[in-house]
């Protein structure tokens, strides 16, 4: 078993809605697998998108694009735990479809770290905005709804 990563849920449950800010991803119920650990990593993962684009999105924070990469990569390697304790156990219970949700997980992060040098390379906050919160949200929400699911059933609790 894979080392737990520190996945408490945080006061950043509480979102603050403001106008500005347009991709806040509220946490639903209807998003929990009912495996404690992995719901807990997928909310905390939710819940640092969401500081990511509060940030973005905040005209009295000034964002520089170090400081946005040294978010990014937290992100990215909290992530990157995520997956591969969620292989380990999908692994360890035999689930058939291992290799094909492997590589749906490969596929985000090559699609991330496309990002992360695309904002590094431009030093364009704007298009960080648009293209990386937008991108990781939309596609996480989709994944826990619509892949990760597929796996639950083959895990012994
Ligand atoms: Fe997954």
């Amino acid at each position: 078993m894979a080392a737990k990563q520190a996945d408490t849920p945080t006061e950043a449950t509480h979102f603050h809605h403001s106008a500005k800010v347009f991709n806040i991803m509220q946490w639903d119920k209807k998003l929990e697998l009912g495996i404690d650990s992995i719901d807990r990593q997928h909310r905390a993962i939710i819940e640092r998108i969401n500081r990511l684009e509060i940030a973005l999105n905040s005209s009295v924070t000034s964002v520089t694009v170090p400081r946005l990469l040294e978010v990014y990569d937290y992100l990215d390697q909290y992530i990157a735990t995520h997956f591969r304790e969620e292989e380990e156990l999908m692994a360890q219970n035999n689930y058939p479809n291992l290799e094909a949700h492997k590589a749906l997980h490969h596929g985000f992060e090559a699609e991330l770290a496309k990002l992360r040098d695309s904002l590094e390379g431009s030093g364009l906050i704007s298009y960080a905005t648009a293209q990386l919160v937008g991108y990781l949200g939309k596609w996480f929400i989709t994944h826990i709804q619509g892949e990760d699911p597929k796996y639950v059933s083959y895990i012994k609790k």
